[in-house]
């Protein structure tokens, strides 16, 4: 192939007929390509955890996973990967099926070297899926373990961009955004990609320390500075010298510790407590907060000038219900990550269960999201997620949305149907349905002679 630029380089076979296999490797090496395969839908997506591929061909018609379930899952989970379907039985209907659940390409079987040629060149300028990053794809490594940021949202590819243009740098950073939606692991990331990565990342939960310890806990100590000093104590500053600094939960300073603080980001340098020698400081300082700054500045609780200092390149997270694209990505990639802790097979999500948990609102946002995987896997013995294995508190939502599915009706029809709907849960006792309506016995008789309820 001449434009060879624009041609996938990482091409996965799927098909469970070796001669097929075969036939289509022998003529994309011919091409000068080096393509993988496999040949059931199992060890498709084995492939697909391990390296990421460009393309894929895959057969519609194969005993353990048929191609159209593949298909749904490459779509949710590795979104930039595009697809060719291959079948042996073409139909007008599954080449439109299959197009709508996002393959680039339909080809019959037998098919020529030109026409596949042709398919990989379509394939490969379709636009149907988002295009890869400069800077990176569906994720940030962290360092050269698993640790990975995953998103493929605006916002996330932004923040990705965003935290590679500000590491190099010695810029401080402020975090914010709501608990759980990974505002550590962007600090990580941070010092990941700094060239401080080999020093310290000393991470401080600013609510969880002392404050009558917070100064010796930050600055270190000499022995004898005060009562119980009775070894002299590095302070984190000085463990993360030549390193990052976090300082979690910011906002939780008091006033007495923002001004050292103040002090010792604009003179580079502190002192123990009960000493005079000052000490050089070569940090970069990272802080994250879940509430918003600019109101406990409002209310005195916060310096002003210590924000400015602590802001200089903001990174704000929006929570997870604004960035839903995610939410496939999340999951499919705590599965996998979780299963393989647990040396168990990974289990599959059924569509609909999908849709749930895309619904759902997560307040608790990716934390939620990965220890409502974790729990799952542990108690819900399946090789498919479906809605039944999903907690209550997710279905709960979505069983309320389904009330309102229908045709939108006027409130006093909703109230109408709302009190027939209480009054057959409670059985016609009266009392009863009063209460759960929060409304006394009298008004509810009135209602009921209202709409005629018998
Ligand atoms: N985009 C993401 N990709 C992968 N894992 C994530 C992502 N965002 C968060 N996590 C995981 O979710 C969990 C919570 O993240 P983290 O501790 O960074 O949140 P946080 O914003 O600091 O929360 P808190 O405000 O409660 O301290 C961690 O286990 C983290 O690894
Ligand atoms: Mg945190």
């Amino acid at each position: 192939m001449k434009d060879t630029e624009k041609s996938p380089q990482q091409i996965l076979i799927v098909d469970d007929e070796a001669v097929v296999r075969n036939g289509i490797s022998r003529a994309l090496m011919s091409k000068g390509m080096i393509p993988q395969s496999a040949a059931s839908g199992k060890a498709a997506l084995a492939c697909l955890r391990n390296q990421s591929f460009d393309l894929v061909l895959l057969d519609i018609r194969m005993p353990d996973m048929d191609g159209i379930t593949l298909l749904k899952q490459i779509h949710a989970r590795y979104p930039e990967t595009r697809v060719i379907m291959i079948t042996g039985y073409p139909s007008i209907d599954s080449a439109v099926h299959c197009t709508k659940l996002g393959a680039s390409d339909y080809l019959v079987k037998p098919f020529n070297l030109d026409d596949l040629e042709a398919a990989l060149k379509k394939a490969s300028v379709a636009p149907a899926q988002p295009k890869r990053s400069a800077a990176c794809g569906n994720g940030l490594k962290i360092d050269s373990t698993e640790k990975l940021i995953v998103g493929q949202s605006r916002p996330m590819k932004k923040i990705f961009e965003k935290i590679l243009k500000v590491a190099p740098t010695d810029s401080t950073v402020l975090i914010t955004g709501e608990s759980g939606t990974g505002k550590e692991l962007v600090a990580q990331a941070i010092h990941a990609n700094s060239h401080r990565r080999d020093n310290e990342f000393v991470a401080v939960d600013c609510s969880s320390l002392v404050e009558s310890l917070l100064e010796s806990e930050l600055f270190g100590h000499v022995k004898g500075s005060f009562t119980g000093a009775h070894q002299t104590k590095h302070g984190f500053f000085e463990l993360a010298n030549h390193g990052t600094f976090f300082f979690d939960e910011v906002a939780n300073l008091s006033l007495k510790i923002q001004a050292k603080l103040l002090r010792v980001i604009q003179e580079r340098e502190f002192m123990k407590v009960g000493d005079q020698k000052k000490i050089n400081l070569d940090i970069r300082i990272i802080s994250a907060s879940n509430s918003e700054l600019s109101e406990s500045i409002q209310k005195g609780s916060f310096r002003e000038d210590l924000y400015y200092r602590l802001s200089v390149v903001p990174i704000h997270l929006p929570p997870l219900r604004e960035r839903v694209e995610d939410i496939p990505l999340l999951i499919g990639h705590f599965l996998d990550k979780l299963s393989r802790k647990m040396k168990k097979p990974v289990p599959e999500v059924s569509p609909d269960a999908m849709d749930v948990m895309r619904e759902y609102a997560w307040p608790g946002n990716v934390r939620e999201l990965e220890h409502t995987m974790e729990r799952i896997l542990i108690l819900e013995d399946t090789d498919v997620i479906r809605v039944r294995n999903l907690p209550s508190f997710i279905t709960r939502r979505q069983r309320e949305l389904q009330m309102f599915s229908e045709e939108p009706v006027t409130l006093e029809e909703l109230e109408n149907r709302y009190i027939r709907f209480v009054l057959k849960k409670t059985k016609g006792k009266k009392t009863e349905a009063a209460n759960v309506l929060g409304i006394n016995r009298k008004t509810l008789a009135a209602k009921i002679k209202k709409y005629g309820i018998h």
